[in-house]
């Protein structure tokens, strides 16, 4: 019997891909509504191969609040909302910062607009990390300051938070959960799903396996200065299939009416730090590939270090962090060398 039926704003891209794969498997109806700004139709075709069941495919933006009335009248008894549409490049909305606030503020406001019109429960928010700035001390918890955006994507994520807060706190009858997610790597074990980044990844892994499969000549580490055991930036490395299993984690709990609070945060990590260069040991010792690195200046915004405190997760949400890093390696690796059989990359 089916959970319910749940809409998935940006579901072809990276972390929606994997959520809905994970609320399928435990029981949900997905309705995908993406407009394939950073990702293709064919992810549908590989959540159905993994999964068995084909989601329900909108090719749209949900900047557009008539698209939005459409699918809610097509797709009657959405339960639930995760909201992964957004832009998300952090380098490219200090460039362009208009389109970072128009797009992420519009989307969130018409969602919730919206919600209590066709009856929409419960809204998942995907958030991040940046919300804290650099640390005061780690593991981070929920209760910790957030501090000033160093970007204007990092800005659009905390004022999403408060719009949200203040949209609970109005007295509107939706129940919603913020997760924080830390840094989410790797890629469906199967291999039908993965990360694309659209041309010269800025982010670590993805920059990593091009670089081991030949595609970059080298990874540049940046940075062996920092106030760390090994000099360079410590992350907390969160798998993508787990950081999915969250999001279903947090949907039963607004949905089957576990919790009295209509709007709770959880920090979704690790709970273990690790370096860069660390990270590059466990890729090379996973997979036995060597990853050509030099180390260069320090890139310009970066934190030095954070990691989460997962308790409130593990202990409320009922969720852990379950794969070793080899295991999330690898699963990146073969990713690379899926795209690679495709002639994608
Ligand atoms: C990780 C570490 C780099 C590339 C940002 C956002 C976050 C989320 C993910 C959303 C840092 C180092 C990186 C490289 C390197 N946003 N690095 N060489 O900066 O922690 O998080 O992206 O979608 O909200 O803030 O992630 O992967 O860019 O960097 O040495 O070529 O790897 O300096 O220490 P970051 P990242």
């Amino acid at each position: 019997m089916s959970k319910g039926k749940i809409l998935v704003t940006g579901g072809t891209g990276f972390i929606g891909s994997h959520t809905t794969v994970e609320l399928q498997n435990a029981g949900y109806e997905v309705v995908i509504i993406d407009n394939l700004s950073n990702s293709n139709a064919d992810v549908v075709d590989g959540i159905e191969r993994i999964t068995g069941i084909r989601p329900v495919f909108v090719e749209g933006d949900c900047t557009d609040i008539d698209t939005l009335h459409r699918l809610f009248k097509e797709n009657p008894g959405i339960t639930g909302i995760i909201n992964f549409a957004a832009s998300k490049a952090v380098g490219e909305s200090v460039q362009k910062p208009i389109l970072y606030y128009r797009n992420n503020l519009n989307i969130l406001l018409n969602l919730l607009d919206l919600m209590p019109v066709y009856g929409v429960k419960g809204f998942v928010f995907s958030s991040s990390c940046t919300v804290y700035g650099e640390p005061d001390q780690n593991p981070i918890t929920e209760a910790a300051p957030t501090k000033k955006a160093t970007s204007p994507y990092g800005a659009t994520k905390q004022i999403c938070e408060g719009i949200i807060a203040d949209v609970v706190r109005s007295g509107s009858p939706i129940k919603a959960i913020l997760l924080r997610y830390f840094n989410p790597i790797g890629a469906h074990p199967t291999a039908e799903i993965g990360e694309l980044p659209n041309g010269v990844p800025q982010n670590l892994v993805p920059f990593l396996t091009q670089t081991a499969m030949g595609i970059r000549k080298e990874l540049s580490v940046f940075g062996n200065d920092y106030n760390t055991p090994d000099g360079s930036c410590i992350r907390d490395f969160i798998n993508v299939v787990d950081l999915a299993k969250a999001h279903v984690a947090a949907l039963d709990r607004m949905l089957e009416d576990k919790s009295d609070e209509a709007l709770e945060v959880f920090n979704i990590g690790t709970g273990e730090g690790l370096s860069v260069l660390q990270l590059i040991d466990a890729f090379q010792r996973a997979t036995g590939v060597e990853v050509p690195h030099k180390i260069v200046g320090r890139r310009e915004g970066d934190i030095e270090q954070i990691w989460a405190d997962p308790k409130r997760a593990n202990e409320v949400l009922g969720w852990h962090a379950e794969t070793s890093i080899e295991d999330t390696m690898r699963s990146a690796w073969k990713w690379q060398q899926r795209l690679r059989e495709r002639g994608i990359m």
